[in-house]
């Protein structure tokens, strides 16, 4: 028997590198999950939740709807998140709407809507994406950085005032991990992702970036019951590379 027998999933960035990762994971464990994303056409799941989560109303529905769809919600994982770049004199009013909007309103809004219903039914487990870059400054991509250093602070504060109700609230902290948004980063800039990707891994101690499934694990690992002890804890999953 999974891990994840008889048990409920929200993940959003479904269709995302560490999205699908983790709807792939939590299904081959036994979880029936809703994929949320903008495009969830290609995503093999139980329910599937097509949407944009800055539309306000979206957002704030998505618990409901998923626990509509898979009879319960036991785990929600808020994974969908944007990189801008660039220093603040670089940011345009569109892409601080555009980061604090995906990175932390929708967190925010998909978050206050599960815990009533989590509570309700004796309790569940939240998991957030956050990022290195949000627990020490990064270079060039300030509002991304201060994106996920509200997630990860939003993160702390919940798990501690949600915890009596049943309900762990942890986040992970990746460094790079390879996926779209990574590789179309380097593509934008003019060079080759792949190139990029292993030059990029001489500079991790492990010797290599992330893959998706590596950051994955971790995320399962916080919405299991063997981390029923962890709550309000931001686990960083770097290879052990600083932020540079
Ligand atoms: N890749 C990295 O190096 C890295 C490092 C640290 C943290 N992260 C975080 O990991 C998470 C997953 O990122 P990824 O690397 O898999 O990137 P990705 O770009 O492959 O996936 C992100 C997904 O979020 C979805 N999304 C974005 N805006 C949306 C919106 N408005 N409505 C609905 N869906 C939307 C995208 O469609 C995409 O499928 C993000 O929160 C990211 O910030 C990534």
């Amino acid at each position: 028997m999974g891990r994840f027998q008889d048990k409920t999933a929200l993940v959003t960035g479904a269709a995302g590198g560490i999205g699908a990762a983790v709807v792939r994971m939590l299904r081959a464990e036994g979880a029936r999950v809703a994929a949320a994303d903008r495009d969830v056409s290609a995503v093999e799941a139980e329910a599937h939740l097509p949407g944009n989560l800055l539309e306000p109303a979206y957002a704030d529905g998505l618990p409901a709807a998923a626990a509509r769809a898979l009879g319960r919600l036991d785990i929600v994982v808020n994974n969908a998140g944007v990189i801008t770049r660039g220093k603040v004199t670089e940011t345009s009013d569109e892409d601080w709407a555009l980061t604090l909007g995906v990175n932390i309103e929708a967190p925010f809004r998909i978050t206050r809507a599960a815990i009533p219903l989590m509570a309700a039914q004796g309790g569940g487990s939240i998991v957030n994406t956050a990022s290195c870059w949000g627990l020490r400054p990064g270079p060039g991509h300030a509002v991304y950085c201060m994106s996920k250093a509200a997630l990860a602070s939003l993160t702390q504060c919940m798990g501690m005032d949600h915890a009596a109700q049943g309900i762990r609230i942890n986040a992970v902290a990746p460094n790079e991990v390879n996926t779209p948004m990574l590789r179309t980063g380097f593509a934008k800039r003019g060079f080759d992702p792949d190139t990029a990707v292993a030059e990029l891994g001489k500079t991790v101690p492990l010797g290599r970036i992330a893959e998706p499934e590596d950051i994955a694990e971790v995320i399962l690992f916080l919405a299991s019951d063997a981390a029923r002890y962890v709550c309000g804890a931001v686990y960083e999953v770097n290879g052990a590379k600083a932020v540079a």
